[in-house]
């Protein structure tokens, strides 16, 4: 079958022949379309440095963003032909004991495998068999839109992670949503805009902060989401600070100095990585940090639950705001085309996806 493979350092699209019997317990599907972002250039760029092929192999199947469909059931699996599918992209290391409970996002041992990232092949491919158990099934009305669902995840488990953390005092308001917190996103990308959209849902005011004006589509997302696209080229806010900041860029440069204006009891999500600069925190920031209270947390990958619950933000949002999710896919590719997209993004690119309907 076709797949888009990373080959010492090289993106190319191959004929490959990967032997997968359809066991008990496992369902053969059909890609439909891939997510492509920053990990997949990360992977093909080499600055990823911990992406390595699957044992006995000398090249990787990228994908880790899927939609697919349900082409072929083995025995003792409750799907259907036709299922609209997305694969979790960890898989834990069988050892501790959070990845024995389908906790591997918190995987302590380190020695996981992720889909299409490190050691398992990915879903940049024709079809891919895998275990019901990894997959998680999305009404049929979505769509497209599915492949969406891999990278919201993410900031589903970052989310409910600050949630649960935030616990420690009370920080819900008086309607017991968050309409008197403000949020600061550093980053417009998908990332970004899909954290603005989840904590507008929970009700809170939503800043979506870059050093440069909006592009067309940034801007009729944050409109439409009723968030407010900051340029802080020109204007700092929110002011006086955020109660919580998401820092999707991994620039220190962007959240570092913020650091200090985050209100009391706040909280700091860090999310974005492979940022290449240094930046002093002062002792007076920590200070402030310190008599703050301010939580700052790490967050990666999601479970399968967060992909539960991303679906059902998807299906919202579908509802409630019917050309965002449209509008965040802005490119479709070919397979072809995909490996020349794994080198830079595309001009005004917020989503690419590889198209494999056509094939
Ligand atoms: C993926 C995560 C993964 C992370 C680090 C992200 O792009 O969405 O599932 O854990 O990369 O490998
Ligand atoms: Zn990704």
């Amino acid at each position: 079958m076709k797949a888009i493979v990373v080959r010492a350092g090289k993106a190319s699209l191959e004929e490959v022949e990967l032997k997968e019997e359809l066991g008990r317990g496992m369902v053969r599907v059909r890609t439909l379309y891939n997510g492509i972002c920053g990990t997949d250039r990360g992977i093909v760029s080499g600055s990823l440095k911990f992406s390595r092929p699957p044992q006995g192999f000398d090249y990787l199947v990228l994908g880790h963003e899927t939609l697919g469909e349900v082409q072929e059931v083995g025995e003792g699996v409750n799907l259907r032909k036709g299922d609209l599918v997305v694969p979790v992209v960890r898989r834990g290391c069988g050892e501790c004991l959070n990845c024995l409970v389908g906790r591997q996002d918190f995987c302590e041992t380190g020695k996981f495998t992720e889909i299409g990232i490190r050691g398992a092949h990915g879903t940049m491919r024709e079809t891919f068999v895998d275990y019901a158990e990894n997959l998680v099934v999305l009404p049929r009305e979505l769509g497209e839109y599915g492949v969406l669902l891999e990278p919201l995840s993410n900031v589903v488990k970052a989310v409910r992670e600050v949630e649960y953390l935030q616990g420690r005092s009370l920080w819900r308001c008086r309607n017991s949503t968050y309409s008197c917190r403000d949020a600061a996103i550093i980053g417009s990308g998908p990332i970004g805009l899909l954290f603005s959209m989840a904590l507008k849902t929970m009700g809170f005011n939503v800043y979506v902060l870059n050093r440069r004006p909006p592009s067309e589509v940034e801007k009729d997302i944050t409109e439409a989401v009723g968030a407010r696209f900051v340029d802080t080229t020109k204007e700092v806010a929110p002011l006086p600070g955020p109660d919580l900041l998401v820092d999707t860029s991994g620039h220190p440069s962007a959240f570092v100095p913020l650091l200090d204006r985050i209100k009391k009891n706040g909280a700091v999500i860090l999310f974005g990585t492979t940022g290449k600069e240094r930046e002093e925190i002062t002792a007076e920031q920590v200070t402030e940090l310190v008599e703050n209270n301010v939580l700052l947390v790490g967050s990666v990958n999601a479970s399968k639950e967060d992909f539960r619950e991303g679906g059902n933000l998807l299906t919202l949002w579908k509802e409630e705001y019917p050309d965002v999710l449209g509008k965040m896919i802005t490119h479709k590719v070919s397979p072809g085309e995909a490996v020349n997209v794994l080198s830079g993004k595309l001009k005004g690119e917020i989503k690419t996806v590889v198209d494999w309907t056509n094939g």
